[in-house]
């Protein structure tokens, strides 16, 4: 069955762009997403190792870590943010515009940093792979880029990190397991909102058992992106809306998903087992089309698959459940949710953060009880890095905190916080839940991609702060 349909798939969707990555089928222009119907449970579930788990990886502590930057829309900021940190190099910029290049260059002169060589080729990046002054490929390209580029730094000795989504489809979310497994390389999706404050303060908080036993969370990613899809100087070749034409589902599913599945144990000692999507129609491109470019514009008779509100509902093994939802095409304010239920204790932190504790779980605590908690269990990362990174900025610091912690855990040899596990898991759930919306909300299963390590792995501390102040 699974054989079939690799075949079927090949044949029908892979046409497009072949990478050279060894193994794998190249990618369409705007993902290679094949879920089709009547097919909701054909995920595989298992394959055969390739090389030795990578779960807690540790590597050749990196002294001053060498950085090649590809893609430098949000990769500029990045470029920014790596410079204000020690112990980094950044040897390459690689983006077709020369004027972001241009910009980026500018960065790094304000911040007393060498210039870096620039590449700007559409295939450039494999030679940015292909150099052996680099540790570090950190890429920040649009999303059908991902998981090639990828791929390739990770098979010429690099430690690959990529912008979120780590990948479209769980074809590729096990070719980014297998290859981190093979070439025991880091791989790291950059999935910035489990740095952020609230976040990690309750990340704290859960470990230390306030809440009890986590049995629920909920996360989101609803941004009202509907004037940036639609701009011609928006997202490069506007491909973000390309992808809302060809695909329904969640395809972003980790700014919520991330943080909670940390807190939950996700992959260390429970795994996602099996999930269930729904998606209302889509109305916001259209009618913002018809707003702005009139009602007989291309833009506003063009079909837009992804629906505006999209809700998927995980269980896990454990027998605990997870809501994720996406909506980037409504008037509504930003909104990550981050829900976490537990046996003690509740916590929320949109529109407001709040917290509520047994034996008065009834009610939020007041505002001098919240603040003496939030000021109590405040992560000893952000306590630590939060000052700096609220100065450095990133959206409001995580993004820095989260580049910090990158390095500092290479520079010492460390397991990164989140890995190639975690970055296959949270980001199957694009195709998975395009499956189970294609297929009338009808179940689908989710892949172990640990392949049972999830079972002996140790709960995951987060940040071992014993390691972040040696
Ligand atoms: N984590 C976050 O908070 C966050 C925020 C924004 C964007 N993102 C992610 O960052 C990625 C980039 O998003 P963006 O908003 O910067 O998009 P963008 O379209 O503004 O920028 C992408 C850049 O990649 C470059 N690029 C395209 N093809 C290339 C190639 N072949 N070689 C080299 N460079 C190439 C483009 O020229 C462009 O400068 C996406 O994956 C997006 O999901 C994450």
């Amino acid at each position: 069955m699974k054989e079939n349909r690799r075949n079927f798939l090949k044949k029908t969707l892979y046409g497009g762009l072949a990478f050279g990555v060894s193994g794998y089928a190249g990618l369409t222009q705007y993902g290679s997403n094949p879920a089709k119907e009547n097919e909701a449970s054909a995920a595989p579930v298992a394959q055969s190792k390739k090389g030795k788990s990578v779960m807690g990886l540790r590597c050749e502590p990196i002294p001053e870590v060498r950085i090649a930057v590809i893609g430098l829309g949000r990769g500029a900021d990045a470029v920014n943010r790596l410079s204000h940190i020690e112990g980094t190099k950044i040897v390459v910029l690689c983006d077709l515009h020369e004027n972001r290049i241009k910009s980026c260059q500018n960065t790094l002169k304000k911040l007393g940093r060498p210039e870096a060589i620039a590449y700007t080729g559409e295939e450039d990046w494999k030679k940015v792979c292909e150099r052996d002054d680099i540790d570090l490929i950190y890429n920040a390209t649009p999303w059908h880029l991902h998981v090639p580029i990828s791929l390739y730094a990770m098979k010429h000795g690099k430690h690959a990190v990529s912008e979120i989504p780590a990948a479209l489809t769980v074809d590729d979310c096990w070719a980014l397991v297998d290859t981190a497994e093979e070439t025991q390389r880091h791989y790291m999706m950059l999935e910035n909102c489990c740095y952020d404050f609230f976040e990690l303060t309750t990340l704290n908080m859960a470990r230390k058992g306030l809440f009890g036993e986590i049995y629920h969370g909920e996360g989101a990613y609803i941004h009202d992106l509907r004037s940036l899809k639609h701009s011609k100087n928006g997202y490069h070749n506007m491909w973000r809306l390309e992808y809302s034409k060809k695909h329904t589902g969640n395809p972003y599913p980790m700014h919520g998903l991330g943080p909670v599945a940390q807190i939950m144990g996700i992959n260390r000692g429970d795994r996602f087992e099996y999930l269930t999507s729904m998606s209302s129609n889509q109305y916001g491109l259209t009618l913002y089309a018809e707003n702005t470019f009139g009602k007989d514009s291309p833009e506003a008779k063009a079909t837009y698959k992804l629906g505006d509100m999209s809700q998927t509902l995980i269980r896990t093994v454990k027998g605990h459940t997870i809501v994720v939802v996406h909506d980037t095409t409504s008037p509504r304010p930003y909104d990550r949710i981050h829900k976490i239920s537990g046996t003690k204790g509740y916590a929320v932190k949109y529109p407001e953060q709040k917290i509520a504790l047994e034996p008065n779980a009834h009610e939020f605590l007041k505002p001098e009880k919240f603040k003496a908690i939030m000021e109590q269990y405040e992560h000893p990362l952000s306590k630590y890095i939060g000052e700096k990174a609220k100065s450095v900025g990133g959206h409001g610091g995580m993004d820095y905190i989260m580049d910090w912690r990158l390095i500092y855990c290479l520079r010492n040899g460390l397991p990164l916080d989140q890995d190639v596990y975690d970055a296959a898991a949270w980001s199957s759930i694009v195709e998975l839940s395009e499956r189970s919306v294609l297929n009338r909300s009808n179940s689908v299963d989710i892949p172990d991609f640990t392949r049972g390590e999830w079972k002996n792995a140790k709960p995951w501390q987060v940040i071992d702060m014993e390691t972040v102040f040696c």
